[in-house]
């Protein structure tokens, strides 16, 4: 079985990694294999709408030049993925939206790439903001039908310079637990297959309210 960590920072060693190695931490005790995947460190570009996923159906974005693909495709691959992204101005920072948004897009537009799988998402933050950027992340599993792993808080960890979030005790156990729920949930879907039934999918309606 295997995670993959999407680290938004771009801090390739910063407090979300220092987060995400928390996770890690009860991944290796498990034997889960756990890889962390940087997002934050070069430019992502933003989703245009353009529809060609969704008309291509290859399971790629147009825009080739940057990590989006190459993300997808380990995601898929993973049994578990935790979002982590530092906070930047109360939000998750704008390479990890970049990345999520055109990520989700395309995993949506192909038959939902990410469904039922297991997530986890947590935010490092300095002081404040904590809240309403995990909230952001939430969204995208909310949205794709996978199976949320919680913790015993909200997944906010404290610190402003690199390996600072370490000394936060409290923030680092929800993580713990967070990540001890994802290997539970992972190997209850696994030891599932073949016993108990997935649901179908639905195929989405779509309104907006003008007609
Ligand atoms: C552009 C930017 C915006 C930030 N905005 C906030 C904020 O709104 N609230 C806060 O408490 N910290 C804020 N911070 C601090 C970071 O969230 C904090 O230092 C975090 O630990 C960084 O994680 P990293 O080391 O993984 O990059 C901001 C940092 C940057 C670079």
């Amino acid at each position: 079985m295997k995670v993959i960590g999407i680290n938004g920072s771009p801090h390739g060693e910063g407090n979300t990694f220092t987060a995400l190695s928390i996770a890690g931490d009860i991944f290796a005790q498990e034997s889960i294999d756990f890889e962390i995947f940087n997002v934050g460190m070069k430019a992502v570009q933003g989703c245009t709408g353009c529809n060609a996923c969704g008309k291509n159906k290859n399971e790629q974005c147009i825009f080739t030049k940057d990590v989006v693909n190459e993300g997808i495709q380990k995601m898929k691959a993973a049994d578990g993925i935790i979002f982590a992204s530092p906070v930047h101005f109360s939000g998750i920072s704008g390479n990890m939206k970049s990345f999520l948004d055109r990520a989700f897009y395309v995993a949506g537009a192909n038959g939902g790439l990410f469904r039922h799988k297991v997530a986890g998402a947590l935010v490092a933050v300095r002081r404040s903001g904590g809240v309403a950027s995990i909230d952001q992340l939430n969204h995208y599993i909310t949205y794709s039908e996978m199976v949320m792993a919680t913790g015993n808080y909200w997944n906010v960890i404290h610190g402003r310079t690199a390996g600072e979030a370490s000394q936060d005790t409290e923030g680092a156990q929800t993580i713990e637990v967070t990540a001890a729920n994802m290997v539970w949930l992972m190997r209850l879907i696994e030891n599932g297959k073949g016993v108990v039934a997935e649901p179908n999918p639905y195929k989405k309606v779509y309104m907006h309210f003008v007609r």
